[in-house]
């Protein structure tokens, strides 16, 4: 039996006593692609941060590959976050004074494996083999999101977790960066958990979770 990319068990998340979400329980296979959709406010980017670990909940667990994230210290769930997780944010969360390059090159950095060559390998896997040395003030929306994406596949992480990624762009845009995301986590054989609002995008998914404040179906 392989392990799961990621497995969640009755998770609740609450601000005071009020919870955002209760009894969310999820098994995303390795490689599998699902998508998460449901109505505004109802705990979709919370969910995504938890399976992350980059934010806390209250009740159950979050195992990516098999690791409890709730039992480690915070310096292994960082650890295990840089190997394992690429994640793609809605305002793309590309650094303003690095060039695209060593965007896309930061989470080898950060694991100590610098790979120019790999760096270039995902600037062509993402079409922006021309633009390794421009600065993200030069891009457009589509752009910064490939950039996002190719910093997000890099290191090859089992889990890749985007949150509406293409809430920022035109709809032709959008679309196209959508191919981009998609077909790059296939090709990586990466785990993909997607948020989104895009009917288009979810029809994609290998399984399509509601999620509910009582729960994900
Ligand atoms: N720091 C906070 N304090 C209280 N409530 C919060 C806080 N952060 C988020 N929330 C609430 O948590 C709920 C879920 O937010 P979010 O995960 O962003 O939803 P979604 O991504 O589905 O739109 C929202 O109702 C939001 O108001
Ligand atoms: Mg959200």
């Amino acid at each position: 039996m392989s392990t799961a990319a990621v497995q969640v068990r009755d998770l609740a998340k609450f601000y005071g006593d009020a919870a955002v979400f209760r009894n969310v329980s999820l098994e995303v296979a390795a490689g599998e692609f699902v998508a998460i959709v449901g109505e505004s406010g109802v705990g979709k980017s919370t969910l995504l941060n938890c399976l992350a670990g980059l934010d806390h909940w209250d009740q159950g667990s979050v195992a990516v590959e098999g690791a409890d994230l709730g039992t480690m210290d915070d310096d292994r769930r960082a650890l295990l976050r840089r190997e394992k997780i690429g994640f793609v944010f809605q305002a793309f969360h590309v650094l303003p004074h690095l060039d695209v390059a060593q965007n896309v090159g930061l989470p080898l950095l950060l694991l100590g494996r610098p790979d120019a060559a790999r760096v270039r390998e995902m600037l062509q896997a993402v079409g922006l083999e021309d633009l390794g040395l421009r600065l993200p003030q030069q891009l457009s929306g589509g752009q910064l999101q490939r950039v996002a994406i190719a910093r997000a596949l890099v290191h090859a992480p089992r889990l890749l977790l985007a949150d509406e990624p293409t809430g920022n762009l035109d709809p032709g845009t959008a679309a196209r960066v959508m191919d981009v995301l998609i077909g790059q986590a296939r090709r990586h054989g990466a785990a993909l958990v997607l948020v989104t609002h895009s009917e288009a995008a979810a029809a994609r998914a290998d399984r399509v979770l509601h999620l509910r404040g009582d729960g994900i179906a």
